[in-house]
C-alpha cells in the first residue's frame, strides 16, 4: 500500500467519524511566540484546546507537515542511528475538542490500525500512564489487547508537551513489535532500539502548563493523536526503515 493511499484512508477513516478535514498549516507557526517550527499536528489547534478559540466543529483530522530539529521535541541528533528518526515528516492526527476523550480515541485508533490497515494484532502493544488506569483497562477488557502488551510508563514516556508552556496530558501509545532481528532479544517499548516501533501516540489533553512548570486544569479536556506516516508506510510496505519507504523513493 502506497503512502497516497494510506493518507487517503485516513482521511476517509475520520470523515465517517464526523472530523472535519483540515489542511496542514505552515511550518512556522503562526502567532505563536513559543515555538520556531510546527513540531505537532496540535500547533494550529493550541488556542481551541486552551479555550481561547471557538471553530464550528469539536472533531477534526490533519495530516501536519512537522520540523522536530531542535527544542522541547528535537530528532535531529536521532537521524541516521535509527531507523525510524527523521527531522521533517508528516503527522497524521484526529483531535477532539470537549468531544469524544480516551474510549474513543482507543477505539479510533485500534480499528483504524487493525481494521483499515490490517495490522498484525498479536504484534501491537500499547503504554500508558503510569497512573491511567482509565485507559489500561480500556485496552484490557474493551479492546482486548492481553496484560503482557500492555506497558506503564513514566512521564517521560508517556505524558505528553507541545513545549515547556501550553497544553498537556498523559498519553496512550501504539507500539509494534517489529521483531529481535531489529533490535534486542528482550525489551519493551521503553527500550531505545528499533525493535518496538511507536506507531500511534494518543494524548489526553487536560492541563495547560504554566512557565513556572504548574499544570492549570483545562476548560474542557481534549484528544490530540499523532501517528508517523513514514513509520507507518515503513510497517505497511515491510521495509527495513522510514528511509526506504516510498515516500522517499
Ligand atoms: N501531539 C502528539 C504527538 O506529537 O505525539
Amino acid at each position: 500500500m502506497k503512502s497516497t493511499l494510506i493518507r487517503k484512508k485516513f482521511f476517509d477513516f475520520f470523515a465517517k467519524h464526523n472530523h472535519t478535514s483540515v489542511p496542514s498549516s505552515s511550518l512556522i507557526p503562526a502567532q505563536d511566540p513559543t515555538l520556531l517550527f510546527t513540531n505537532a499536528g496540535m500547533n494550529q489547534f493550541k488556542d481551541v484546546f486552551l479555550g481561547k478559540e471557538q471553530r464550528t466543529y469539536k472533531r477534526a483530522v490533519s495530516i501536519q507537515k512537522c520540523m522536530r530539529a531542535g527544542g522541547k521535541h528535537n530528532d535531529l541528533e536521532n537521524v541516521g542511528f535509527t531507523k525510524r528518526h527523521l527531522t521533517f515528516f508528516e503527522m497524521m492526527g484526529n483531535f477532539s475538542f470537549g468531544d469524544y476523550f480516551k474510549r474513543e480515541a482507543i477505539r479510533f485508533a485500534w480499528d483504524f490500525l487493525t481494521k483499515e490497515i490490517g495490522l498484525d494484532v498479536s504484534k501491537l502493544h500499547a503504554t500508558v500512564y503510569l497512573t491511567d488506569d482509565e485507559s489500561y483497562d480500556i485496552w484490557n477488557k474493551e479492546i482486548g489487547i492481553p496484560t503482557e502488551r500492555i506497558h506503564k510508563l513514566g512521564a517521560e514516556y508517556n505524558f505528553w508537551q507541545m513545549g515547556d508552556m501550553g497544553p498537556c496530558g498523559p498519553c496512550s501509545e501504539i507500539h509494534i513489535d517489529r521483531g529481535p532481528e531489529f533490535g534486542c532479544a528482550q525489551c519493551d517499548p521503553s527500550c531505545d532500539c528499533d525493535r518496538f516501533l511507536e506507531i500511534w501516540n494518543l494524548v489526553f489533553m487536560q492541563f495547560d502548563r504554566q512557565s513556572d512548570g504548574t499544570d492549570l486544569p483545562l476548560k474542557q479536556t481534549g484528544v490530540d493523536t499523532g501517528m508517523g506516516l513514514e513509520r507507518l508506510c515503513s510497517i505497511v510496505q515491510n521495509v527495513d526503515s522510514v528511509f526506504q519507504t516510498d515516500v522517499f523513493a
